[in-house]
């Protein structure tokens, strides 16, 4: 079993990744590095697979609460969005609230936040719209607009592909960022039937298994390598032990694969580790959460008990 910490180092690239992780004995690419353009769009088809529930119940929730939620957040608040891409969900919460001060979407793809602050700003009227590109994981400023109070908002699960450690200090730093009396708005994946869960991320179709295999495709692209892409065959499967999902690229047969000057060897059956997606119980989750200054103040959940969506405030 593979014990790989995959959450993105701050100072890193694709090419100093690839060849890090094919280099230890457990074979791992960071999933970060999934949301190329076409991997964006294997996404966007994800999301709308039956199999995958996650996004469709997180909108679920959204749309019921999102007018507890708005009030959660008060009056004349900055709305900071970690990872925002298209603001589909930031919408949701928007049209909700009081006079908000500012809405700052965050994200690493430049282009994608320009296309989306723009569409936002012209949809409400009067709407501050202050896009960082930035890599959330490390230290960033955010502009410093007048504001009741600052609140991230951090949909999606994402926090669910950092090993705990990492989704802690994480956590501490949004603590830190919005200050005492500050808030965090974050989606999270929960503990389920295992059986739900493997076929979310192993569909019919096969759209998730293009999704993974795409970071070979990407690999051959940007850097020359020479991944047969069909001798890899997608897996996924939920280890009760850790609480997560494992995604991992098997090679369906002994086989050497070549990125410039360096030689990778593959075992028939040996696995890259490419994705951890970490469930969590709300109540385990609220106590991680407390340890790094942050407490909750209301849960929102679906009927199943499949999504939740959390109101946390800074100490
Ligand atoms: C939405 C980024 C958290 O872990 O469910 C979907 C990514 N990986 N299918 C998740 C993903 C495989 C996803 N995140």
């Amino acid at each position: 079993m593979t014990r790989a910490r995959l959450a993105p180092r701050p100072t890193s690239c694709f090419r100093d990744d690839v060849l890090a992780g094919l280099s230890t004995p457990r074979k791992r690419l960071p999933s970060k590095y999934f949301y190329d353009a076409a991997g964006s769009r294997l996404f966007d088809r994800i999301t709308e697979l039956p199999e995958y529930y996650p996004t469709r119940v997180e909108l679920s929730i959204l749309r019921a609460h999102a007018a507890a939620m708005a009030a959660r957040c008060g009056p004349r608040c900055l709305l900071v969005e970690f990872g925002a891409g298209s603001a589909t969900k930031a919408r949701l919460v928007l049209d909700r609230l009081d006079r908000p001060a500012g809405y700052v979407p965050v994200d690493v793809s430049g282009e994608h936040l320009r296309a989306a602050a723009s569409a936002l700003a012209d949809d409400y009227d009067g709407l501050r719209v202050e896009p960082v590109v930035a890599d959330f994981t490390t230290r960033f400023d955010v502009p410093d607009l007048p504001a009741s109070r600052r609140v991230v908002y951090f949909p999606g699960s994402t926090i669910g592909n950092f090993d705990p450690p990492d989704a802690d200090s994480l956590l501490r730093r949004v603590a830190r960022l919005v200050g005492p009396g500050g808030g965090l708005l974050l989606g999270v994946d929960l503990r389920k039937d295992p059986a739900v869960l493997e076929r979310a991320y192993d569909d019919e179709a096969g759209v998730t298994a293009a999704f993974n295999r795409n970071l070979l495709v990407r690999a051959n692209r940007e850097l020359g390598a020479d991944f047969d892409v069909a001798a890899f065959r997608h897996r996924a499967f939920y280890d009760r032990e850790y609480s997560r999902i494992e995604m991992h690229l098997a090679s369906l047969v002994a086989q050497r694969v070549r990125i410039g000057p360096d030689a990778f060897d593959f075992r028939a059956g040996e696995t890259i580790h490419t994705e951890n997606s970490y469930k969590y119980d709300v109540a385990e989750l609220a106590l991680r959460a407390e340890r790094s200054g942050l407490r909750l103040d209301e849960a929102w959940t679906d009927d199943l008990n499949y999504f939740a969506v959390l109101y946390l405030t800074a100490a």
